[in-house]
């Protein structure tokens, strides 16, 4: 069998800065636990569009279409604001999850202890807060029709439409349940069923699919107002949460504030299974390419390692090596290491985007 594969495309700005972090890790699985990966590269954004006047290739997209697992670093810069919406950095994500189909994207909250100061909620609502958010990502109002704004008599009407098919809310609903079944076995379902037609057909399609497929998964549902409020409240009372694209982004974005610096947030988009199984993957950090640090060695690498991680337990079934990385970072943290973006108010001395790569590399030496 040929080894599970890989494509890096580490984009612009601080992408490649983090990524570089990234292939460290990936070159010590294949050294150290005999995990070997055929990693090959490739320009998207602002770094593509330089070179081929397009965001993303159609070869780097039928690669991609191809491969096991995408890793992204991050697109975009100043450089290219005066640029055709057409030919945007952003333009080249976008097409990779649209024609990947990436309808479930998974964004965790993960609140390393060492962290826990940085939250703007009590050190004990957040200490060791470990949840994960599944927003459907390619429906609902974002794409409804109609939508658009008219005219109505003497007055302009906005118009946006909130759709969703049995099979859309299926799709991401399965993913919802397998993921709940590699963690804590709990899925918590949010939507407005109470105000909302398409929030009743969601809570009926996600009760039956529990019922036929998942009955061993502990299965909630919420109104998603009241899930916004316990997610301040106590969001430790979750372990995974699936919901629309709508509430999802609100949700998810909430939710990752909980656990402090943007240089900490991973995040997957999965879509349907492939041949031999596995989902196809992007797995990125949340952040962007932070022009005003980059270049500067300043970026912190971690939302893109732990991205890596979650690759590893989504798409390479390695559960187990995902948390030997994760215990990595959060001896590295517990150990004091800090980039310049996890400094707090007392200041300190930051280390380099390179210092902290290696100094998980050294973790993780030792945890053999
Ligand atoms: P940003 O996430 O790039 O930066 C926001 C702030 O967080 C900046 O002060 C930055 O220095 C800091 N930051 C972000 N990541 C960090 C890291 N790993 N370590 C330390 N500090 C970090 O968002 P912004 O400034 O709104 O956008 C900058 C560019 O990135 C724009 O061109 C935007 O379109 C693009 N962008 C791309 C995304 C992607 O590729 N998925 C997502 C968000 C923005
Ligand atoms: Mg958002």
């Amino acid at each position: 069998m040929s080894n599970p594969s890989i494509l890096i495309l580490p984009g612009d700005g601080i992408g490649p800065e983090v990524m570089d972090e990234v292939r460290k890790v990936i070159a010590w699985y294949g050294e150290k636990r005999d995990m070997a990966f055929d990693v090959s590269e490739d320009l998207v954004g602002g770094a593509a569009y330089d070179k081929h006047g397009t965001p993303l290739h159609d070869d780097t997209m039928a690669r991609a279409m191809e491969v096991d697992a995408v890793l992204l670093g991050a697109v975009g810069g100043p450089k290219y604001d005066v640029l055709d919406f057409s030919v945007k950095p952003e333009r080249g994500l976008l097409r990779l999850r649209k024609e990947m189909d990436l309808f479930s994207n998974l964004r965790p909250a993960q609140c390393f202890d060492a962290l826990a100061d940085f939250s703007s909620l009590k050190k004990e609502v957040v200490a060791g807060l470990d949840i994960m958010i599944v927003r459907e990502l390619t429906s609902g109002i974002y794409f409804g029709e109609p939508r658009g704004i008219f005219k109505e008599g003497n007055e302009r009407v906005g118009i946006n439409t909130q759709r969703y098919t049995e099979s859309e809310i299926a799709r991401v609903a399965r993913s919802a349940f397998e993921l709940a079944r590699l963690r804590s076995n709990r899925l918590c379902s949010m939507e407005k069923a109470n105000v909302m037609e398409s929030g009743i057909l969601w809570r009926d399609v996600v009760t039956e699919i529990h019922a036929a497929e998942y009955p061993d998964v502990e299965l909630s549902h919420m109104y998603a107002d009241n899930g916004a409020m316990q997610l301040v409240r106590a969001p430790k009372q979750f372990d995974v949460i699936v919901t629309d694209n709508l509430f999802g982004d609100i949700l998810s974005d909430a939710a990752a504030m909980l656990t402090g610096s943007l240089g900490m947030l991973p995040s997957a988009s999965l879509g349907a299974p492939m041949e031999n199984g596995r989902p196809k993957a992007m797995y990125e950090p949340v952040h962007g390419s932070a022009p005003d640090i980059a270049g500067q060695g300043k970026a912190n690498p971690i939302a893109c390692i732990l991205s890596f991680a979650m690759a590893l337990r989504y798409s390479f079934e390695a559960g187990e090596e995902a948390a030997r990385l994760e215990a990595a970072i959060a001896t590295v943290l517990a150990n004091g290491a800090r980039t310049a973006d996890l400094l707090g108010p007392e200041g300190g001395t930051p280390i380099s985007t390179g210092e902290m790569g290696d100094a998980i590399i050294a973790v993780l030496d030792a945890s053999l």
